[in-house]
C-alpha cells in the first residue's frame, strides 16, 4: 500500500449504528481517501459521529447531506455540521447559486451535476449543463457524478475546469466499475454496500483499492 495521496477510494458508510460504523471505518481506513457519511449513519448515531469518525479514521469526513433549501437554511444546517468536524459538504446545485453559496461560505463543498440512480435521467441529467456551468462559476472543491455512466463522466469531465475534482458514486451495488469511471476522468470512486455488506470489509476496501492503482 501507498501513500493516502494516492487513495481514490471513499467509503459510503451507509449504517446506522455507531459501532458498527467505527469498527468498519477503522478496518478499512488504510485503503480510503475518505469516509461519507449519510442521513442514514447521522439519523441513527448522532453528528457526533462525524467527530468520532476523523477521531478513529484521520481521514477527511465528507457529509452527504445533498442539501437543497433556502440560503438561510442552507447555512444553518451546513454551519452545524462543518462545527462537528466535516470537511466536506455536498449539495444540490438545482436550488441554485445562492443557496449553494451559502455552503461555500462556510466549507468545502461538493456539487451533485448528475445522480447515479436510473431515475436521474428524468429531472437531474437534463439540467446537467447548467450545473456544470454553476460549479465553473463558483469553483466548488468538486462534482458529483455517476460512475454508473462512464460516458457521462467523460462528457462531464470535459466540460468542467480543470481542478475541479469529480466524486462518482455507484461502484458496485449500483454496477459501476471502478477501472471504467477512474479512466473516464473520475478522481474518485465512492463505494458504500461492496464494502460495508461484504462479509470481510478490509478484503473488499483492499480489492477495490487494488483496482484503483496505476488506472
Ligand atoms: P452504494 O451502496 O450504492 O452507495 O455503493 C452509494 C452512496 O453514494 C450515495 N449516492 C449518491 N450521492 N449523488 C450523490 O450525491 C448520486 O448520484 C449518488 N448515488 C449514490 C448514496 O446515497 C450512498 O451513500
Amino acid at each position: 500500500m501507498s501513500g493516502s495521496e494516492d487513495r481514490r477510494l471513499i467509503l459510503a458508510l451507509d449504517v446506522y449504528e455507531r459501532e458498527r460504523a467505527l469498527e468498519i471505518a477503522e478496518c478499512t481506513a488504510d485503503y480510503l481517501w475518505a469516509v461519507k457519511v449519510n442521513w442514514p449513519l447521522i439519523i441513527g448515531s448522532g453528528l457526533e459521529i462525524i467527530t468520532e469518525l476523523k477521531q478513529v479514521t484521520g481521514l477527511p469526513i465528507i457529509a452527504d447531506l445533498k442539501l437543497a433549501d433556502i440560503p438561510n437554511t442552507n447555512r444553518l444546517i451546513a454551519s452545524k455540521v462543518f462545527e462537528a468536524g466535516a470537511d466536506y459538504i455536498i449539495a444540490h446545485g438545482f436550488v441554485g447559486s445562492d443557496s449553494v453559496d451559502a455552503v461555500m461560505g462556510l466549507g468545502k463543498t461538493i456539487i451533485v451535476v448528475e445522480m447515479s440512480h436510473p431515475g436521474a435521467k428524468e429531472f437531474i441529467q437534463p439540467a446537467t449543463d447548467k450545473l456544470i456551468e454553476l460549479a465553473n462559476e463558483l469553483e466548488p472543491f468538486g462534482v458529483i457524478a455517476p460512475a454508473t455512466r462512464p460516458e457521462r463522466v467523460s462528457y462531464i469531465r470535459s466540460k468542467l475546469k480543470p481542478g475541479i475534482k469529480i466524486l462518482t458514486p455507484g461502484v458496485g451495488a449500483q454496477g459501476g466499475r471502478a477501472g471504467d469511471v477512474l479512466k473516464a476522468g473520475a478522481d474518485y470512486i465512492i463505494v458504500g454496500r461492496s464494502i460495508y455488506a461484504s462479509e470481510n470489509p478490509r478484503k473488499s476496501a483492499r480489492m477495490l483499492y487494488a483496482e484503483t492503482l496505476g488506472v
